[in-house]
């Protein structure tokens, strides 16, 4: 395989301590080491990546940094492991991105025991229109599941719905039969969020309401918050007895007031969700459900398709609530 040499990388810098994001050309041997070099294919605007190539959140904090948490793409040479030149490999999370070179690029070097094989069933786009958000959204999915929140227990409610996790949450729950409430900040969002299965839309800011309250009346069996602060404190107040909330972002706020009644008086659970260092083993079972159950038309309509040079104006789009769905990173355009 020919490698472009040099290679097309979005690089971060830190002259003078502010922040740079640039569109390079860098020497093959500039790469870091790894024993597998991947001609990544693509790559995805995930939340992480925004708050790096914005500067909004403390991300990478070495540079030169090649941001991009993920990446699909095909290996290209691999000294070890069960990697072969030519075979399509996925590639999300472990740090990728953060403190080592990711996959806003057309190469990447990592270590082969980051990789997976390319799941049976997606190409290397539809993989990355899944990407971290989707794989997140799969592991809150399986939280619930494992937490007896069944399709015949009650609604489940997904927030900060028309983003990333939120929109594969929508599509996964109503694929399984589960009664989705979308809650989202956009009021032309409501018909996009039904077109992904919502039964119901409500508006974020009837959601988040803040009250010394220690409960509410329990409506929801299960929820997926991508939100946190007061919103992850509302739903807390609103579940029904034995219900899960699965924590996985906090777009709206890091901080959490709340009181422990939910626990003691409803069971309530409270699932935190991490994908980052989440175990092999489930990273596969992930994948293989989402190559089987997600509904691959309705990933194509929700997903936009962008250059490296477009990455640092889609991330401030994207700390500011604009963007809806997944952005798909083609390294090579
Ligand atoms: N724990 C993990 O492993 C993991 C993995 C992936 C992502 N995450 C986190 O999950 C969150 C979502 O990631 P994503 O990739 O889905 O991002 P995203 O596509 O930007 O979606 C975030 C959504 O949150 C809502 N939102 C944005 N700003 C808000 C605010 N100020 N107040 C209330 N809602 C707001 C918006 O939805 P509406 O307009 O529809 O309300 C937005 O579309 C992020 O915090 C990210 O860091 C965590």
């Amino acid at each position: 395989m020919a490698l472009p040499d040099p290679f097309q990388a979005l690089v971060l810098e830190n002259p003078n301590g502010t922040i740079r994001t640039t569109v390079k050309k860098l020497p093959v041997g500039s790469l870091p080491e790894g024993d597998v070099l991947v001609s990544v294919a693509y790559s995805s605007l995930n939340y992480k990546d925004a708050l790096a190539v914005t500067n909004r959140g403390k991300i990478v904090r070495r540079f030169p940094m090649v941001p991009g948490i993920d990446f699909s793409g095909v290996v290209a040479e691999s000294t070890s492991g069960p990697f072969k030149p030519g075979d399509p490999v996925v590639l999300t999370g472990w740090g990728v991105g953060e403190e080592h070179w990711g996959g806003f690029a057309q190469l990447a070097r990592v270590k082969s025991e980051w990789l997976l094989p390319l799941p049976q069933g997606l190409t290397l786009k539809w993989a990355m229109q899944i990407g971290t958000a989707g794989l997140t959204a799969m592991f809150c999915v399986m939280a619930l599941e494992e937490h007896g929140v069944r399709p015949d227990k009650g609604e489940i409610i997904v927030t900060g719905a028309t983003g990333g996790v939120g929109c594969v949450a929508v599509m996964l729950l109503a694929k399984l039969g589960y009664r989705v409430v979308a809650s989202t900040g956009k009021a032309d969002g409501h018909e996009f969020l039904k077109s992904l299965g919502a039964h119901e839309v409500i508006d974020r800011n009837k959601l988040a309401v803040r009250s010394d309250k220690p409960l509410e009346r329990g409506r929801w069996a299960g929820a997926v918050d991508s939100v946190g602060g007061e919103t992850l404190a509302a739903l807390l107040r609103q579940m029904e007895r034995e219900g899960c909330v699965t924590a996985v972002g906090l777009a709206g706020g890091a901080e959490l007031h709340a009181t422990v009644y939910p626990f003691i008086l409803r069971a309530v659970s409270l699932v935190g969700i991490s994908s980052v260092y989440m175990a092999t083993e489930r990273r596969r079972t992930a994948w293989t459900r989402l190559a089987g159950e997600l509904p691959m038309d309705t990933l194509d309509r929700l997903t936009q398709t962008a250059r490296l040079s477009d990455v640092p104006a889609l991330g401030e789009q994207m700390i500011d609530g604009k963007l809806r769905g997944r952005v798909v990173i083609d390294v090579n355009a």
